[in-house]
């Protein structure tokens, strides 16, 4: 991976007047057509899926309905009522806040070794005249435990590991009470068992203000290379867009909600029922945005492609590859579009 400059330190020197050539987007300036909240619009706001109605008597019916619907027409939910403490959260949002605000040579303590997303750093640039994204970020495998990378976890603020620790325990009982919900939609005999155990890593991702905040991005478009993840807006600034008909639709969180995304190894299994959307974030003119995005990947050691109960009426519509062959393809790739979705996909 090529160098990137610091984003943060960046924004808070001689980019308060100009920006570097590499952040600005042309494509931002024609048709990208944005949604406004005021528009009016008839494709609505995203699903909100109460979970607490997934395991409910008389609700739990109704509620896998609209859980499996909005897997297959919109890719992205929000998640209410999901039982994670309060406090959990806010201390997680709390470090992490913390973590961002240490001066930038204690941070770099923890930097991304040379080829590895793992650690504070920046998306991963695969060639020289690739676009930069307005943000930086920090990622951390949380599960299994002997997975994690100890060293780049930051001892300040020294509630942060406790925090990522209950944090990321507690959304990985979320992701496994909604893969167990979606293999039953989908008939999929043990679909929560490929997940057993899973690999979990956690990416907080801090956009600071920009002064040309239309001209960049924070995060370019893309599609979660993963199985499920599930994000958190660590403030009330927003910036999370997702695509829709061929449009960007902005995503506001409900106060204590998860936004959670269908990633592409579930397209894929599912045999394209559920979709992997792609979205982006963009960024504030005067305001720093913060999110943690939980990501979730396959616990076993065999093979990605669309699940045998999937093809039971259809052909297949997507390759299989061992799961060593999935994480090369994805890591050599740009992270941009549905690029992997592209490559995997038959006919
Ligand atoms: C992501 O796509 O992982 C994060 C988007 C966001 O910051 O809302
Ligand atoms: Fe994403």
């Amino acid at each position: 991976s090529l160098p990137v400059p610091n984003v943060q330190s960046f924004a808070a020197s001689k980019a308060r007047t100009e920006i570097l050539e590499k952040y600005i987007r042309p494509e931002l300036n024609d048709s990208t057509l944005v949604l406004n909240a005021a528009d009016d619009h008839d494709q609505g706001d995203i699903p909100v899926i109460d979970l607490s109605r997934l395991h409910h008597p008389r609700h739990s019916e109704d509620e896998m309905l609209k859980l499996s619907l909005s897997c297959e027409h919109w890719g992205f939910f929000q998640l209410i009522n999901h039982g994670v403490p309060d406090e959990v959260t806010e201390k997680m949002k709390v470090a992490m806040g913390e973590f961002f605000q240490l001066p930038l040579e204690e941070k770099k303590e923890y930097g991304q070794p040379p080829d590895s997303v793992e650690g504070y750093g920046q998306a991963f640039v695969v060639s020289e005249d690739q676009k930069l994204d307005w943000g930086d970020m920090y990622l951390l495998s949380t599960n299994p435990v002997q997975g994690r990378n100890l060293k780049l976890w930051p001892a300040n603020p020294p509630t942060f590991k406790e925090a990522l620790e209950q944090y990321s325990l507690e959304i990985r009982k979320v992701t496994h009470v909604l893969l167990d919900s979606m293999g039953k939609s989908l008939k999929i005999d043990k679909f929560d068992d490929l997940f057993e155990d899973c690999l979990q890593s956690v990416r907080m991702n801090y956009y600071p203000p920009c002064p040309q905040a239309s001209k960049v991005l924070g995060l370019s478009p893309h599609s979660d290379g993963g199985a499920l993840t599930i994000l958190l807006q660590v403030s009330e600034v927003q910036g999370l867009q997702i695509k829709k008909n061929g449009v960007w639709l902005p995503i506001k969180p409900l106060p204590g909600a998860f936004v959670v995304n269908i990633g592409d190894i579930i397209e894929i299994m599912s045999n394209g029922k559920y979709k992997s959307i792609e979205h982006r974030a963009v960024v504030n003119t005067e305001r720093e945005r913060m999110s943690i995005a939980a990501f979730h990947f396959l616990s076993f050691h065999g093979q990605i492609g669309p699940l045998p109960e999937t093809l039971e009426k259809s052909e297949p519509c997507y390759k299989t590859l061992t799961v060593q062959e999935y994480t090369r393809m994805r890591f050599s790739f740009k992270l941009e579009g549905k690029n992997i979705l592209d490559h995997m996909k038959l006919g």
